[in-house]
């Protein structure tokens, strides 16, 4: 299946596709990860995307359709995928359009995760990682079960990201409306859209995303 999930930041968006790469075996395919390990590796890319990124606002089309591309083409994307966080911009979605069209491929759904832009700060300004398998927490919504040690692999390293800060938050925001939203009626209009209510408990959100992911299946 090939998957696209759409939400504004903290709207779950990488809670729900780092399990259902875990559960069901569907690639995630994160471009603020790759990004981020790019930044993190000090390549020529990461040094461009460091600053854009840390101010919240979007790395350029050119940058991110390329790391897509290459990413996709690799054999392990062949069976599908789950893009998280791409694309961003009509201009995305058109290049998205056109790879899948070369590899003779498609879509199966577009997922929107829908918040109130209330709760987003909250979910961000508490939100850490594990180093070690990536699994995501938070201090007020989702502490491990034992104080600092990862439910999944046992680890005791986390991170935190640079830019979950209250300021970054709102130019993420805005450029989420901006930029983002727009692709909406895009997907709309081609019939992929779906969404899932956000605002619910992570195992219901679970629960709701199984549900549309078994309805993709059935109609593939
Ligand atoms: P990216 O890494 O994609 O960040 P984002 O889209 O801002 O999304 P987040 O990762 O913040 O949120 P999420 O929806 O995954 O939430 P999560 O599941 O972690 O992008 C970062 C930057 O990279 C961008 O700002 C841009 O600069 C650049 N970039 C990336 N892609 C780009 C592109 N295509 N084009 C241009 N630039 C690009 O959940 C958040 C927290 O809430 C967690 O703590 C979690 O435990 C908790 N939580 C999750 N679900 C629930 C729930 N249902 N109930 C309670 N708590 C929950």
């Amino acid at each position: 299946m090939k998957l696209i999930f759409i939400g504004p930041p903290g709207s779950g968006k990488g809670t729900q596709a780092v399990r259902l790469e875990r559960e069901a075996g569907i690639i995630q395919l994160s471009t603020g990860d790759m990004l981020r390990a790019a930044v993190a590796s000090g390549s020529a890319i990461g040094q461009q995307a460091k600053s854009i990124m840390e101010a919240g606002e979007l790395v350029s089309d050119a940058i991110i359709v390329q790391m897509i591309q290459d990413r996709i083409a690799q054999p392990d994307c062949k069976k599908g995928f789950i893009l998280d966080g791409f694309p961003r911009t009509i201009a995305q979605a058109e290049a998205l359009d056109v790879m899948l069209t070369d590899q003779d491929s498609h879509l199966d759904g577009v997922i929107e995760f829908q918040v109130d832009e209330t709760i987003l700060v909250k979910r961000i300004a508490g939100r850490f990682t594990c180093k070690q398998c990536g699994e995501g927490y938070n201090d007020f919504l989702k502490p491990p079960a034992v104080d600092g040690v990862c439910d999944i692999c046992g680890s005791t390293e986390f991170k935190r990201r640079a830019d979950d800060n209250t300021e970054t938050v709102k130019t993420r925001l805005d450029a989420y409306r901006a930029q983002t939203e727009p692709l909406l009626p895009y997907y709309r209009e081609k019939g992929l859209m779906m969404s899932v209510d956000a605002m619910n408990s992570i195992e219901l959100v679970s629960k709701e995303l199984d549900s549309l992911l078994l309805q993709c299946q059935a109609s593939a």
